[in-house]
Order: structure tokens, then sequence, then C-alpha cells
């Protein structure tokens, strides 16, 4: 018997990077084989700043596309699009009405969005975590993975539940634990911000050998480092944090005391990189490719979860609305 199911949702941002994968994607394939999980890509939450509302069907289909190659395997999980099991919006509603207005604009991932978008504050964004508690509460999860960062979301979460638990004199609902997961943050080619699409200042998982080179190319190193006889600082440099990841421990080895005195330069250690990236993200483009070749096979898997998660949220509201009194 699995120890509790895991709900995590992420908005369809279409083509997945380093950044998704190795803060996110990553612990969600080690968590399929340990709980019953659930995966959810969540396109309602997409629709919040209404960008692209256009691309947003192939937008998930390329992310499932990322999230299959990168080992979610639908045997072990479910994985679904948000919309396709509507209930979710109808526990949104039964759940705002438990939920103090103050509380959500105190949320600092809303007054960070609010300055984002001053000119479309709409209702949709500050309900934003109220529908991101439907989604935890209707798949009954035990268990949320979050960064540090998210934390304030999930003790919302947690303080919603317990809220309409209380209010409706029921235990419908479960509340959920936060899963803290020690996941790295990523920069991005910068070398400054964490790597992020809106900043174009990514690597995506499935660009080409070429577009990664180029990439890599672009990387801003230790910037005290000018000339290709000074000496350089790995500590400080982001392509000596990717070839961590990437390289053979020898390599790091080498490149650490190299830098340092100048023997090698910026532009041979990112070809290294660039080459190493490449040949460990080879094995996962081959499997995108392979999915992408059979798109009514992503399709159907798509759908299958949605079948199954509906299966677990028809047991939830039937529990809800009976206690609500619907
Ligand atoms: P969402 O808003 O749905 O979380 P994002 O695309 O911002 O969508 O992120 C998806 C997942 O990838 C999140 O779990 C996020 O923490 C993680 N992630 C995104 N960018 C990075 C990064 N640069 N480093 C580490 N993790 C990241
Ligand atoms: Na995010």
């Amino acid at each position: 018997l699995k120890p509790g199911r895991v709900f995590s949702g992420a908005r369809p941002t279409g083509r997945q990077h380093l950044g998704n994968y190795l803060g996110a994607i990553k612990n969600y394939v080690a968590l399929q084989d340990e709980y019953e999980c659930v995966y959810s890509i969540v396109d309602l939450h997409a629709l919040t700043t209404l960008e692209s509302t256009q691309d947003l069907r192939q937008n998930s289909y390329e992310m499932a596309l990322d999230w299959l190659a990168a080992g979610l395997d639908p045997q072990k999980c479910i994985i679904f699009i948000q919309s396709h099991v509507p209930e979710v919006t109808e526990l949104h509603t039964i759940l705002s009405m438990v939920t103090p207005l103050g509380k959500l604009t105190d949320l600092p991932t809303f007054k960070e969005k609010a300055r984002m978008h001053p000119h479309n504050i709409n209702y949709g964004l500050v309900g934003y975590p109220v529908l991101m508690t439907a989604d935890i509460a209707l798949y009954r999860a035990n268990w949320v993975p979050v960064g540090v960062d998210q934390a304030p979301h999930i003790e919302f979460s947690r303080e919603t539940i317990r809220s309409f638990n209380f209010h409706f004199n029921t235990n419908a609902l479960v509340e959920p634990q936060m899963k803290v997961t020690n996941v790295p943050k990523v920069l991005g080619i910068d070398g400054q911000q964490k790597m992020s699409k809106s900043l174009n200042n990514h690597i995506e998982l499935a660009a080409t050998p070429e577009e990664t080179q180029q990439r890599v190319l672009s990387m801003v190193t230790d910037p005290a480092r000018i000339r290709r006889t000074d000496p350089g600082n790995p500590d400080v440099c982001n392509v000596f944090s990717m070839h961590k990841i990437f390289s053979g421990s020898e390599e790091v080895e080498m490149i650490n005391v190299e830098c340092r005195r100048a023997g090698i330069g910026c532009v041979d250690c990112k070809k290294r990189l660039a080459k190493n990236m490449n040949a460990s993200l080879q094995p996962f483009r081959d499997r995108r490719a392979d999915f992408d070749s059979k798109p009514d096979q992503v399709w159907d898997i798509l759908h299958d979860g949605a079948r199954r998660a509906t299966v677990i949220a028809e047991e939830t509201m039937h529990d809800v609305r009976a206690a609500v009194g619907l």
C-alpha cells in the first residue's frame, strides 16, 4: 500500500526548460514509485492572465510530451488536463464561500502578480489559490510537493480546507501536508535570474543539439574574468554549476582547477558543457520525438488520466454536496 496521495499541478507553459525539469519534473518522476500521484496540467489556472489562450491546447500537449518523455508513466500515475474534470470549478465556487477576501490579497504571490499585471487584476487572479485548493481537495491529496517559496499557498489551502470541514461539520475534505523538497533553483543563461521562459533565459529540454550549443555559448560566466588569461572563479559561474549537473566528476574537477589558473577558457568550457548536456538529453529527445509521432496516443493517455481523475473527483463531490446540502 502506498503512503498516501500526492497532487501537483503546473500551468501549461508549453515546452519545458531545464529549470522545470530539475526543479519539478525530476521530482515528479521520483515520487510516482512511492506515492499515488496525480499530476495535472492546470489550463484553467493559465487563463488568469489571458495571455496566449489560442496556444493553450498546444501548450498542454507540449508539456505532456515533456512529462512523458522525462519518465512520468501513466501506468504509475495519473496525468491529465485540469479542465477535463470540470468538478474542480464547482468545488472552487463552494470553497470561495469560506474564503475571506483579505487572506487572498495578503498572499505574497498575489501582490507580486498584481504588480506584474496592474491593468488586469481580475477576480480569477485573486482567486487563483482557491482554485488551487479546489484541485488539492478534489483529489484528496495527502501530500503536495512544494519548494519553500510556495509554503504560504499550501498553508492557505490547509486553512481553507479546515475551514470548510469546520463550517459544514464534515470531514469530506482532506487536509494536505507539504512535502518540502530540496530542489535546486536553476539560473538562466544570464547567470543572474531564475531560468524562466518569460525572461527568455532558458534552455528547452527539446531544443536541438545546435540550439542547445548556441544557448550554452551565450551563457554569462564569471563577470570578473574578462580576458582569456584572467583566472576565473567557478563558484560564481553558472556554466560551472551546470557542469556539476551534466558532466562527470573528473571533468568537473579538472575545470574547477584549470579555470582558477586560466588553464581553460570559457569557450572551451562551454563547448564541453554543451556536448555533455546534449549527450545527457538525447535519450529524452528520442522518447519525446517518438511520442510526438503518435499524438493520438498522447491524447488517449490524457483522456484516460481524466477518466481516472473523475472517479476520485466524483467521490469527493458526492460527500461535499451532501455536507453542504446541495
Ligand atoms: P507554474 O507557475 O505552474 O509553477 P512554472 O513554469 O513557473 O509554472 O514552473 C513549473 C515548475 O517548475 C514549478 O514547480 C517551478 O518551481 C519549477 N521551476 C520553474 N523554473 C524553475 C527554475 N529556474 N529552477 C527551478 N525550478 C523551476
Ligand atoms: Na511558478
